[in-house]
C-alpha cells in the first residue's frame, strides 16, 4: 500500500452519544462528559480546544489514530518525516464529540513523524493550522528510545486520589520526555462506582479521559491495560448487545486507537458477539524490546476483582485464568522472542489481591495453593509451566503491574516486579505498603519512564507534584528513584 491515510474498518454496533440530547448539553456547557460518582471531572485546561488527537499502535510503516473533535469540523492532515516531503490527505468533515479512526500508512520504518490537522469550522472559508505533533515508527534493533507508564490514574476518586491540576501537569510533562509510547495499566477508566450503568454513562468514563491522555497521546501513543474498575470482563457479558461488557469494551476500543492481530502485533484473535475483537492483550516488538500487555478480566468466568453490583469477591482464585489460548500465545511470544528486554504488563498479578512478588508463588501464576502446596499439574492440566517459570524461563526483564497504586521494586529468581504509582495524587502517598513484604518502596504519585539502550535499560520514577509543592528542593518529575538493567544472556532458550 502507498502513502496515504486509510479510514479503519469499524463498525459501531452504538448510537453515538455525542447526538444524544444529554452528550449535546454537555459539550454546551463546555464539561467534560462523565459521570464518576456524580462528580464532573474538568476538563484539561491545556488542551488543544479545536480536536483531542490520540494515536496507537504504531508499527513499522504505518499508525493510528483516533480524532475527538470538539466543534464540526472540515480538516485535512498534513504529515510527513521529519525535514523531509510532507503529503496532504483529503479533507473530511468531522463532528463534535464523535471520535473518528484513521490510519496513515505507508510509512518508513524507523522515522519521527511530525503531523499536522489543518482545520475550519462549518461555514468559515479558510483552513487555520493546528499545532505540530510527533511520533515515530517502530525503531530497529540497536537504537534507543524511551516509553512511559502510567498507573492507576483514577478520574473518579476526584481530588483524592486523582487532581486534575497535577493530572494535567503530569501528562504535559509527559510528552516532553518524547517517548514513543505510554503504557496506561488500568483502572483509567473506572465504571462501578456510577449509580448508572447505561452506554451513555460509560461511555462518559471513556470520554472524560480524552482531552487528558491527548496531552500526551497526541505524540507517544496510547496502549491501554484493562484493569478490574474498568469492568471489560466476560462476567459483564449477557448475550445481547445491552451489557456492561458490551458498552464498555466498545467505548474503549471507539475512543482509543488499540491493537488487534495484524502481521506486526499478535495477540486476541478471537471475535466476541456484539463487540468484534476485543484488542485486550496483544505483543510486538520495538528496538531491542518485546512488549507483552496481558489480561485476566476477559478470559475468566468469574469476576476477578469486585463485581458491578458491589456483591462478594470470588473465593476460588484458581477460577481466575488468562485461559489457554492467551496462556499458549504469552509462551510462544516470549520462547520466540529473540529480543534483549521482554517487558510484560498486567493490571496485577492475578487480576486482584495485594503485593507484588509476594503472591507470585500463588494459583496459576505460581502453582500453588494458600496452604502452599502445589496443585499446578491438577488444576492447570493442560499448561506445563506457571506463569512465573515462564518469565523465568524466557528471560522477561520486567514485569510492570498496577493497582496497588505504589511505586515497588522487587526481583523474584531474576524477574523484576515493578509496581507502579498512581500518577496525579498529591498527598505523596505510599498505599498498600504493607501488602509488600521485601523490595524498594517509594512514596508519592508520578510515571516510570523506561530508557532502553543496547546496554542497558533504565528505569526511572518521575514524581509528580503541584506547583505549590516544589519547595524544600522538591521538584516536579524529579527522578525519585532509579534502577538499571542489564540484557538477559538467555533469551530464546526452548
Ligand atoms: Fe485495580
Ligand atoms: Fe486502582
Amino acid at each position: 500500500m502507498g502513502l496515504g491515510i486509510s479510514a479503519m474498518a469499524w463498525t459501531l454496533a452504538m448510537q453515538d452519544p455525542g447526538t444524544t440530547p444529554a452528550g449535546a448539553a454537555q459539550r454546551k456547557k463546555g464539561q467534560n462528559a462523565g459521570k464518576g460518582g456524580g462528580r464532573v471531572y474538568p476538563m484539561a485546561k491545556s488542551a488543544w480546544d479545536v480536536a483531542s488527537v490520540l494515536l496507537g499502535a504504531p508499527t513499522d510503516k504505518s499508525i493510528a489514530m483516533t480524532i475527538h473533535p470538539r466543534k464540526d469540523l472540515e480538516a485535512f492532515l498534513e504529515y510527513g518525516p521529519k525535514g523531509g516531503k510532507q503529503v496532504k490527505s483529503e479533507p473530511k468533515t468531522y463532528r463534535a464529540g464523535v471520535p473518528s479512526q484513521l490510519a496513515l500508512v505507508g510509512l518508513k520504518a524507523d522515522t519521527a513523524y511530525g503531523y499536522r490537522m489543518h482545520f475550519k469550522f462549518t461555514g468559515e472559508p479558510d483552513f487555520a493550522t493546528g499545532p505540530e505533533y510527533s511520533f515515530h515508527t517502530q525503531r530497529k534493533a540497536g537504537s534507543s528510545f524511551s516509553f512511559l507508564v502510567q498507573g492507576d490514574s483514577h478520574p473518579e476518586r476526584l481530588n483524592k486520589m486523582n487532581v486534575p491540576e497535577l493530572y494535567e501537569r503530569v501528562l504535559n510533562s509527559a510528552v516532553k520526555q518524547k517517548s514513543d509510547f505510554m503504557i496506561c495499566m488500568g483502572d483509567d477508566f473506572s465504571i462501578d462506582t456510577m449509580a448508572e450503568h447505561n452506554q451513555k454513562s460509560i461511555e462518559g468514563a471513556y470520554t472524560k479521559q480524552v482531552p487528558y491522555l491527548g496531552l500526551v497521546g497526541n505524540s507517544a501513543p496510547i496502549f491501554l491495560v484493562n484493569g478490574n474498575h474498568e469492568q471489560a470482563a466476560k462476567v459483564n457479558l449477557n448475550g445481547t448487545p445491552d451489557s456492561v461488557g458490551v458498552w464498555t469494551q466498545t467505548a474503549r476500543n471507539r475512543n482509543f486507537s488499540q491493537p488487534a492481530p495484524d502481521g506486526f502485533y499478535t495477540g486476541n484473535s478471537e471475535e466476541v458477539k456484539h463487540i468484534g475483537l476485543l484488542r485486550d492483550y496483544f505483543a510486538w516488538t520495538w528496538g531491542d524490546a518485546t512488549f507483552v500487555v496481558i489480561d485476566p478480566y476477559w478470559h475468566s468466568e468469574v469476576a476477578v476483582d469486585n463485581t458491578l453490583s458491589g456483591g462478594n469477591k470470588r473465593r476460588d482464585l484458581w477460577d481466575i485464568t488468562l485461559g489457554d489460548k492467551q496462556y499458549q500465545w504469552l509462551k510462544k511470544t516470549l520462547s520466540e522472542s529473540k529480543a534483549k528486554y521482554k517487558f510484560v504488563f498486567a493490571h496485577h498479578v492475578h487480576g486482584t489481591s495485594r503485593g507484588g512478588t509476594d503472591i507470585a508463588h500463588l494459583y496459576e501464576w505460581g502453582g500453588k495453593d494458600q496452604r502452599g502446596v502445589n496443585v499446578f499439574a491438577q488444576k492447570r492440566p493442560n499448561w506445563d509451566l506457571t506463569i512465573q517459570q515462564i518469565f523465568e524461563k524466557y528471560g522477561v526483564s520486567i514485569f510492570f503491574q498496577g493497582h496497588d497504586h505504589i511505586f515497588v521494586k522487587q526481583e523474584l529468581n531474576g524477574v523484576i516486579y515493578q509496581s507502579t504509582p498512581v500518577p496525579a495524587d498529591s498527598s505523596n502517598p505510599l498505599y498498600n505498603a504493607d501488602a509488600y513484604r521485601t523490595g524498594d518502596k517509594v512514596s508519592g504519585a508520578g510515571l516510570l519512564k523506561v530508557s532502553i539502550s543496547p546496554e542497558k535499560a533504565k528505569v526511572e520514577f518521575l514524581r509528580s507534584y503541584l506547583p505549590a509543592q516544589e519547595v524544600d528542593g522538591k521538584k516536579h518529575f524529579e527522578t525519585a528513584y532509579s534502577y538499571e538493567v542489564t540484557p538477559k544472556e538467555k533469551t530464546n532458550e526452548k
